[in-house]
């Protein structure tokens, strides 16, 4: 038996159609206004907000009983449902145009003064929302993007199922399998010395399941990768994971498009192009100097090589020689940045790792280079002809090797169109980006690593490349981009015991090695594995973009902060000498 009245309405539902009736409501006491004779109460659920009245008149106890009510204050009330006069009525809450003159009061709980005001309008210190994330959740904002989650996870699950995948759980304590971030480990107390990894994805498991075969297979699941965070990194998030057998680049990305298809549809009720564009990494780079690029605005890279190697500027000749490039964007309206401006943005494409920066300001009249000293007025005015820049404009050029100007130039960009506000709002550009790079050489480490991951097949055409130049092999991997963020990512695999043996001894991980971290997967491999391929999607960094939200936390119920901790609960923390003792551990 209930101690007190449960609630017929929650606080978002009552209309007009409700007027006469009683009704009991229970929630957070949200705003309270003591007008002496009546008092006014915002109360809140999940659903929305009501307004509920005491009146002496009405009730006078509840009245009595009512001037004790601070925020947060959790509440059961019954009263009748009364249509609120035309000039207080409010249209920014669905219930605005009734109010419930209440009867009835029982106070469930007693609440502390929030740190903070529960309210969407003001701007509240992430550490604070964080360390007392359940009053921070209970702000209507952050609470619809957790219930958008909800809808996008229910949205997914019903179309892959509708298609066939079937959605498997893969162990969460594994074996390390490199995927290119570090590992969290975890110490195994029956075996002393030994260690489980946390997954960074389910791949192994996801491709034996294809040779077990699954043939279609997904889950929503959350991997862990021990990496410096940045806004739409977090060290554990959510994977939308998909693989299947017998299927092509182009399979993948047909379901891939449909998934989105149906979440933005669904969530947004907006109409994604039944195919996404697809651009060449060499392209993507080559034209906006990211592997992601945002393309809802153009300000693109263009490619001023050939003027530069016969330039009398060493700079410039000498690096094109090289094999290197010298590149440039040329934005619109800048030619009014003042010196100290461009020295400004100098510094900041030096703090990218550049050389130096380059401009030339296109006057009515005169093109001025900043280099004037090196580089004659002629081809200063052959750059600015080039790209057949228009007076106002300013090209900012830089030198280095394909890779480094190009990326520098894409942050530059970036930079650029923040600043000059060119960010157009309301458009959803979804591009695939392919043909990525195999394996790249890590000075660090002094070997190729996978681009993508070891198990990614190079493109049939780039087999013979693996044996004479590596380096230039390219990947059959394929990354979803929106807006200018990875949503996805995924590749076509190796699914022969003997390419996989390869790409491990490309990436000079030695048989025995190979052994013993994948030896599971290519004994799986010996006994008919079919040709598969599959994605997965950032679900986080999606319902990011599609909430408007600027960081990956604010749609995740408990994230971490940039320093790896869960301000709320305290971790991670320090454990008792016995637990390490079990676990054979001791600390330095
Ligand atoms: P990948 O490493 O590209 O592929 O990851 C897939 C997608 O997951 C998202 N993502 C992250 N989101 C939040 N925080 C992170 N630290 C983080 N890291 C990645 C990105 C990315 O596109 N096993 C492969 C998939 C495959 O080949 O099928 C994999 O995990 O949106």
């Amino acid at each position: 038996m209930s101690t007190y009245k449960k609630r017929t309405v929650t606080c978002g539902e009552l209309r007009e159609s409700y007027v006469g009736k009683t009704v009991t409501l229970t929630g957070w006491v949200d705003k309270r206004r003591d007008l002496g004779g009546l008092i006014f109460i915002d109360l809140r659920d999940r659903y929305g907000k009501t307004q509920i009245v005491f009146s002496p008149e009405r009730h006078v106890g509840a009245h009595e009983i009512a001037k004790s009510l601070r925020s947060e204050y959790v509440i059961s009330v019954t009263g009748l449902v009364n249509i609120r006069p035309k000039e207080t009525e409010n249209l920014e809450i669905s219930t605005g145009k009734v109010e419930v003159d209440i009867n009835e009061l029982t106070i469930l709980n007693k609440a502390e003064t929030p740190p903070f005001a529960l309210d969407d309008y003001v701007d509240i210190n992430e550490d604070l929302r964080l360390k007392y994330r359940y009053l921070d959740l209970r702000r209507p904002s952050v609470q619809s993007n957790l219930i958008m989650r909800h809808n996008t996870y229910q949205v997914a699950r019903k179309y892959f199922d509708r298609i066939g995948f079937i959605e498997i759980e893969t162990p969460i304590l594994m074996k390390s399998t490199p995927e290119g971030a570090r590992d969290f480990l975890v110490p195994s107390r029956l075996h002393p010395g030994k260690f489980y990894a946390l997954p960074q994805s389910p791949q192994t498991y996801k491709q034996i399941l294809m040779v077990a075969g699954f043939d279609r297979y997904f889950q929503i699941v959350k991997c862990f990768r021990d990496e410096d965070l940045r806004a739409d990194r977090q060290p554990e998030f959510t994977q939308i994971d998909v693989e299947m057998s017998f299927a092509d680049e182009e399979d993948i990305q047909k379901i891939t498009e449909g998934a989105i298809a149906d979440i933005f549809k669904t969530i947004l009720n907006y109409e994604v192009p039944s195919t996404f564009p697809i651009m060449t990494y060499k392209t993507a780079m080559e034209r906006f100097g990211s592997d992601k690029p945002d393309t809802r605005f153009g300000l693109e890279i263009r490619d001023y090589s050939d003027i530069a190697k016969a330039s009398g500027f060493r700079v410039f000749s000498d690096i094109v020689k090289k094999g290197g490039i010298v590149a440039g964007i040329n934005v619109p309206n800048l030619a009014l940045y003042t010196r100290s401006q461009l020295d400004v943005l100098t510094d900041y494409v030096k703090s990218l790792g550049a050389g130096g920066l380059v401009y030339l300001r296109v006057t009515e009249d005169k093109v001025e280079c900043s280099a004037a000293k090196f580089i004659t007025q002629e081809e200063s005015n052959a750059f600015a002809k080039k790209f057949d820049a228009k007076p106002g404009d300013l090209i900012l050029l830089i030198s280095g090797t394909w890779q480094k100007a190009l990326t520098i130039l894409g942050t530059l960009r970036l930079e650029m169109v923040q600043r000059l506000n060119l960010i157009p709002e309301g458009k959803w550009n979804f591009l695939w980006v392919t043909d990525f790079p195999l394996l790249e050489y890590s000075e660090e480490e002094k070997r190729f690593v996978a681009v993508h991951h070891p198990f990614t097949a190079p493109k049939f055409e780039d087999l013979s490349l693996l044996e004479s130049e590596p380096g230039k092999a390219r990947a059959r991997a394929y990354d979803l981009v929106l807006n200018g963020n990875e949503i996805a990512g995924g590749s076509i695999r190796i699914h022969t015991q003997e390419v996989q043996s390869k790409m491990f001894s490309l990436m000079g991980i030695a048989p025995e090695e190979a052994k013993s971290k994948f030896g599971f997967l290519l004994d799986a491999f010996k006994y008919g594995a079919p040709p598969h391929g599959g994605i997965a999607f950032g679900l986080d960094r999606i319902i990011m973009l599609m909430t408007g939200s600027k960081s990956i936390r604010d749609v995740i119920a408990f994230p971490k902060t940039s320093s790896g901790m869960s301000l709320m609960d305290e971790a991670p923390s320090n454990v008792d000498q016995k637990q390490l003792d079990e676990l054979h551990i001791r600390i330095k």
